[in-house]
């Protein structure tokens, strides 16, 4: 008698016991960043931000550890998809985040279709990215949906000519395409569109064209940490001094490498929908617990990872740690409030709406900063309203 209790306990134990190991299974977020090369500082600040808000908020779920992975596809296309495929089979990842490029978002839809997979987009931002798979939720922005408001600032600002200078791949495409379609719309003029290779990106000879036309001004989109390199030309070339007014997307005004471009940034207009003066305390305490994480100012990719984690976490908690089509039912529809403002996910699109802001460079206490000036509430993007 006493021998049948004491086997049932036992029994009842080991139960207990493999129930608790099954409960502290951990939760795998898989990272996928360009570490590497041309665009390393896009990777350098979506994973700092998303191990900022893991460290803050998101350690455990349901009682299960969560786990960032982190591989590096070096910017590659074929590099993520393999990257993507190896989290999948082999980590059985619950998530997959990042994408630091819009060809390596491209490159993993049809991975994240196939295996059921959340696919957190944090940083790439062609307006067609969501469309490619319904397991697509976007934490970053679209081009559209940050130009179109310049293009109506310079519209009401006196602009008539513009010339548009753009990276020649998709997001600089649907830049172009979104200033030209709403500033004509508006009765300005676009003299010309220029297109910048995406690798080895010379800048000269685009900007000579732009000096012997002398529009009213030029409206510049290149990917996060090109925009150094192309104020430096930019200058060369005396085209801060000729008239010609630089507009852009904050893209090119990247706070992470604002600091370097010197006197010729002064007085750029952009609208984006981050700033790091962004002027709240929720911005505030990013800014500061981001320094003191990672010895840098955060950019809007750093805001993108962050939030892109809030949105994956509060997921996981909603769900008490669900998975697949139930962790993005989750995400559709969420709204909160990010360091860049009031923020929700459209449960159509599966695209942020958020707050797009013009901005001008100025010096303040020695640093230069994107000071925001003017507000345009709760833009979803436009390529995706206009077809409905
Ligand atoms: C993309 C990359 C960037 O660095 C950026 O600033 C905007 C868009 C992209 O490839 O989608």
């Amino acid at each position: 008698m006493l021998k049948k209790t004491v086997a049932g306990l036992a029994g009842i134990a080991t139960l207990a016991f493999a129930g608790a190991a099954g409960a502290q299974e951990p939760i795998k977020i898989g990272l996928l960043l360009p570490m590497t090369g041309p665009f390393a500082s896009t990777g350098r600040q979506v994973e700092a931000a998303a191990r900022l808000y893991h460290g803050q908020h998101c350690q455990t779920v349901a009682g299960r550890p969560v786990q960032i992975l982190l591989k590096d596809d070096t910017g590659t296309a074929d590099v993520t998809r393999r990257l993507a495929q190896e989290f999948v089979v082999n980590d059985k990842v619950n998530v997959l985040a990042g994408f630091g490029l819009t060809p390596l978002a491209f490159a993993t839809a049809p991975i994240a279709t196939q295996a059921k997979t959340p696919m957190v987009v944090m940083a790439a931002a062609t307006s067609a990215i969501t469309e490619q798979s319904p397991f697509i939720v976007r934490s970053s922005f679209t081009l559209p949906q940050v130009t179109v408001p310049l293009a109506e600032w310079a519209s009401k600002n006196g602009i008539k000519r513009v010339m548009t200078l753009v990276t020649d791949y998709a997001p600089g495409i649907d830049a172009e395409t979104a200033f030209k379609g709403r500033f004509t719309q508006d009765g300005g003029q676009v003299l010309s569109e220029l297109r910048v290779p995406l690798r080895n990106p010379d800048f000269a000879p685009f900007l000579q064209r732009v000096a012997d036309a002398k529009p009213d001004a030029v409206f510049v989109f290149v990917p996060s940490g090109v925009g150094a390199a192309f104020m430096k030309q930019f200058s060369e070339r005396g085209l801060d001094k000729s008239g010609v007014r630089l507009i852009a997307t904050g893209d090119v005004t990247d706070d992470d490498i604002l600091n370097e471009m010197g006197e010729v940034a002064l007085g750029t207009i952009t609208t984006h929908h981050y700033s790091a003066a962004h002027d709240s305390p929720e911005n505030k305490a990013f800014v500061e617990a981001f320094r003191k994480a990672a010895n840098m100012r955060p950019n809007f990719m750093g805001v993108g990872g962050f939030d892109g984690m809030h949105l994956i976490c509060e997921a996981l908690k909603k769900t008490n740690a669900g998975a697949g089509d139930a962790l993005v039912e989750a995400m559709k529809g969420m709204k909160w409030t990010s360091p860049r403002g009031p923020v929700s996910i459209d449960p159509e699109t599966r695209d942020i709406v958020q707050n797009v802001y013009v901005r001008r460079v100025e010096r303040r206490d020695g640093e230069l900063y994107n000071v925001e000036f003017a507000t345009i509430e709760a833009v979803k993007d436009p390529v995706k309203a206009a077809k409905k």
